[in-house]
């Protein structure tokens, strides 16, 4: 995690880092930093808090001009957040500055040696650590700043995307990575480095993104040269156009990026499938799962890997491609899956689901799963990530940006990508009829339309959130594909209003949660037609005998679970392997409304961040 932006050229620096950093507040915010050099002197200027608590303190304590400077926004991982914490950190001479997104695993180690020849520390960050190691470095050996870091980051185990400023050579910034992404924007005699493009797409559409185990110096007047760390070999660079523009990351109007990113749905699923879902030919057409076909037809099983929303998204496809393309799936947390000692072969496909692509976890699950020879797959949603150059053959997901912190439009698109896929092999193998596939296309071209409708809930969802916004805890179920939307239900609301919710399949319920159940409870019932639908009711029965207050999510004209219900949220019909796409919906309305109620910050919520970076 951690955002890291750097800028250098004719320009003033302080509100292009200020403005990236805001950009970048997604990948952790709980305290950042700036360094600037005006020409003769470094500034740095850092605050525990946000952005804006730094724009604060820096307009009280440091001039903001110069033309180079880096700046940081940080999610802990050594070291709690405190000012001192904060990045940039200088060396002990104070000569460097440095921001870091990573860890540094061999940071005590190497902290005990600098300090046996009289380093002195003032944090507890790993990342102090780095910047005296090459400063030592420098001094030892003599060499200038960019050997300086290579050699440097030759000793250390971990990850890091780094950007380094020496104040004796102030016409460059030497950047780094493995394992956290790193983009550098090319402009006319400027350059812009940041954690990815969205800092610098006002200023230009040329961007390098920086491979793992590659550094560059990035130096006004000059190419940029990009080298190998390890040994120093020449690479050359692909200068990739961006393909995303400035008001896709902005707000449009909403409140928060969260109900933005909510109301996007329609035109988000659309763009999945567009140019993908040909209904007149009968067909749906997937560059990487054209190219590798016979790969996945002949594949023994598919191993899923994901983390949170995206791993719901990988429990939904379970359902879908068991269902329609009758292949065995199995679907594992990738943290979990990448310590198991997995028994994987050559005959495995694994499918990795990531929105930012760049997620620890996932990207050593798919190491892992390629160096015993299998074939991986990525669903990804940022183009030219991590995970999506890791991988052998992806889909992208075209969801757009996603800023808030809660996954929504991520998750839609992913199943949306995944039930491509699914109908896409089922129609290949010849598991599905030709009408059944036909009527998947159809109702799936029709999402869009129902969400639509499903999002004109949205004030009698709200008044729903009124009346339970003060609970403490929440029951969320459903049955078959509805399972994993109770258990993503669960984590919007969790992770945005900081109310304890739990997801379930509906029968699991007697076996150990209706013992919560009282007045006081309320429960969340995925009960749409098709799908279990009577057993659900039943176990709506159960729930109101036991005077739990119940939510349900119902098909339009729905009178049974109506007659039991507390309330009822409805939705239009639809096929049951497409109803997580229509079900998931009012669950993030409610979360959002909930949270929103609470006064919570619903698109940076506490402790967490968008991409998650450290293992
Ligand atoms: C929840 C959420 C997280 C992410 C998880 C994986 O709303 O956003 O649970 O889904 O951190 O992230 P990606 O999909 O980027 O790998």
């Amino acid at each position: 995690m951690c955002g890291i932006v750097g800028y250098i050229g004719h320009r003033e620096a302080y509100p292009i880092i200020i403005e990236g950093l805001k950009r970048l507040e997604y990948r952790g915010y709980d305290s950042a930093g700036i360094a600037l050099f005006d020409g003769s002197d470094l500034k740095i200027s850092k605050t525990k808090g946000k952005v804006a608590d730094l724009e604060n303190r820096s307009n009280e304590t440091i001039s903001t001009n110069g033309h180079i400077g880096i700046g940081h926004t940080r999610w802990a991982t050594h070291g709690i957040p405190n000012d001192v914490n904060s990045h940039p950190h200088s060396s002990n001479t104070g000569e460097l500055a440095i921001i870091h997104n990573g860890i540094i695993e061999n940071y005590e180690s190497l902290k005990k040696e600098l300090i046996s020849r009289g380093y002195t520390f003032q944090s507890d960050t790993d990342t102090e650590v780095l910047v005296n190691l090459i400063e030592d470095v420098k001094q030892k050996e003599n060499v200038k700043l960019g050997k300086a870091v290579q050699i440097a980051l030759n000793q250390v185990i971990g990850a890091y995307a780094i950007a380094v400023f020496d104040k004796s050579r102030p016409e460059e910034v030497v950047v780094a990575r493995l394992g956290s992404p790193l983009a550098i924007g090319i402009g006319d005699n400027e350059f812009f480095i940041a954690s990815d493009a969205s800092p610098f797409i006002e200023y230009t559409k040329n961007a390098i993104y920086l491979e793992d185990e590659e550094m560059a110096i990035v130096r006004i007047g000059k190419d940029i040269k990009v080298r190998k760390i390890k040994d120093d070999s020449l690479v050359d660079p692909y200068i990739q156009e961006l393909q995303i523009n400035l008001e896709q990351i902005e707000k449009g109007g909403y409140d928060h990026f969260m109900l933005k990113e909510i109301h996007e749905q329609p035109k988000a699923i659309t763009d999945t499938y567009r140019g993908r879902l040909l209904r007149n030919e009968a067909l749906i057409k997937m560059a990487g799962i054209e190219d590798n076909l016979n790969k996945l037809l002949n594949a023994n099983r598919i191993i899923i890997v994901a983390c949170g929303t995206s791993w719901h998204a990988g429990l939904v496809a379970e359902y879908i491609f068991e269902d329609l393309a009758r292949i065995p799936v199995e679907v594992e947390y990738a943290s979990e899956f990448r310590y198991r000692n997995p028994v994987i072969t050559e005959n495995d496909v694994l499918i990795a689901i990531s929105q930012s692509g760049e997620t620890a976890d996932t990207l050593a699950a798919i190491k892992l799963a390629k160096s015993k020879g299998a074939f991986v797959f990525g669903v990804c949603n940022v183009v030219g990530s991590s995970i999506a150059r890791e991988t052998h053959a992806g889909a992208y997901t075209h969801a757009g940006p996603e800023i808030g912190v809660a996954s929504t439009k991520a998750f839609t698109t992913q199943v949306t990508v995944l039930t491509l896929m699914a109908l896409r092999l089922a129609k290949a193998k010849g598991s599905i009829s030709n009408s059944d596939f036909h009527r998947h296309l159809l109702e799936l071209e029709l999402i869009p339309q129902h969400v639509e409708n499903v999002l004109k809930s949205d004030s009698h969802i709200k008044s729903i959130a009124n009346t339970y916004k003060h609970s403490n805890n929440c029951l969320y179920l459903g049955r078959g594909y509805n399972f994993p939307v109770a258990l993503e239900g669960a984590l919007k609301l969790k992770e945005i209003s900081y109310i304890h919710a739990e997801g379930y399949p509906a029968a699991e319920m007697k076996h150990g949660p209706i013992a919560l159940i009282d007045e006081n409870m309320p429960i969340v019932v995925i009960a749409t037609k098709k799908g279990h639908y009577e057993k659900v009711v039943s176990n709506i029965q159960e729930i109101k005998s036991r005077k739990g207050k119940i939510i349900a999510i119902v098909t339009q004209g729905d009178t049974t679970v109506k007659a039991l219900a507390d309330h009822v949220i409805e939705v239009p019909e639809t096929l049951e392997a497409l109803s997580p796409l229509l079900n998931t919906i009012p669950l993030q309305l409610l979360s959002y409304h909930i949270a929103v109620l609470l006064g919570k910050n619903v698109d940076q919520p506490r402790n967490l961040a968008k991409s998650v970076t450290v293992e």
